[in-house]
């Protein structure tokens, strides 16, 4: 394992039973509270984000936020928030996904993207792929392109990768740690 793959894992606490019985929670707030770690996750997603030509980093909301944000700004580029339903108060694209039980709806403000736009998607965890896949969705349907997907953890027995083939239709997933 290399030094930077290291070092996030070793800032990533796992949760017994959070937020439910026999969840295994991946807490990154002891990664975040850590600078050089922090600095270095930064650093790694702005170099995919620069790699994958990106004009644009959407941070899907909450987690997501924190780490897309310092990647636009290191990577000089626009930051657009993906939000839970009826958070943003100009015209949106909505777009819904199931989760285990019901659903959930995602959205952006539909000026925030072109038909110019390469854009990369930002989020801490990929587990079933269910928010990822909604947010590729709205990012086609705003008319701009997908660079790529980046996470900071892949739950790679969640199978996440394989149900987002045909939203990524090429495009990169590249994710930091997978566990
Ligand atoms: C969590 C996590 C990812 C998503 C991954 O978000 O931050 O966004 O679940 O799950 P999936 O691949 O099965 O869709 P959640 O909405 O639970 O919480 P948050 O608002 O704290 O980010
Ligand atoms: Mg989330």
């Amino acid at each position: 394992m290399t030094d930077i793959k290291e070092l996030l894992l070793s800032r990533i606490r796992d949760v017994a039973d959070y937020p439910e019985p026999g969840v295994m929670f991946k807490d990154i707030t002891p990664l975040l509270a850590d600078p050089a770690a922090f600095t270095a996750l930064t650093d790694a997603l702005a170099g995919i984000a620069e790699r994958t030509g990106a004009t644009k980093v959407v941070g899907l909301e909450a987690r997501g936020f924190i780490l897309a944000a310092p990647v636009a700004v290191r990577a000089g580029l626009g930051f657009i928030p993906v939000r839970k339903a009826g958070k943003l108060p100009g015209a949106t694209l909505s777009q819904a996904y199931d989760l285990e039980y019901g659903s959930a709806e995602i959205e952006v403000h539909a000026e925030d993207l072109c038909g110019d736009d390469r854009v990369l998607v930002i989020d801490d965890v990929l587990a079933t792929g269910g928010t990822a896949e909604a947010s590729l969705q709205l990012i086609r349907r705003a008319g701009a392109e997908v660079a790529g997907l980046a996470v900071l953890m892949e739950l790679g027995f969640l199978g996440g990768r394989a149900r987002l083939e045909p939203a990524l239709a090429g495009a990169p997933l590249e994710a930091l740690l997978t566990v």
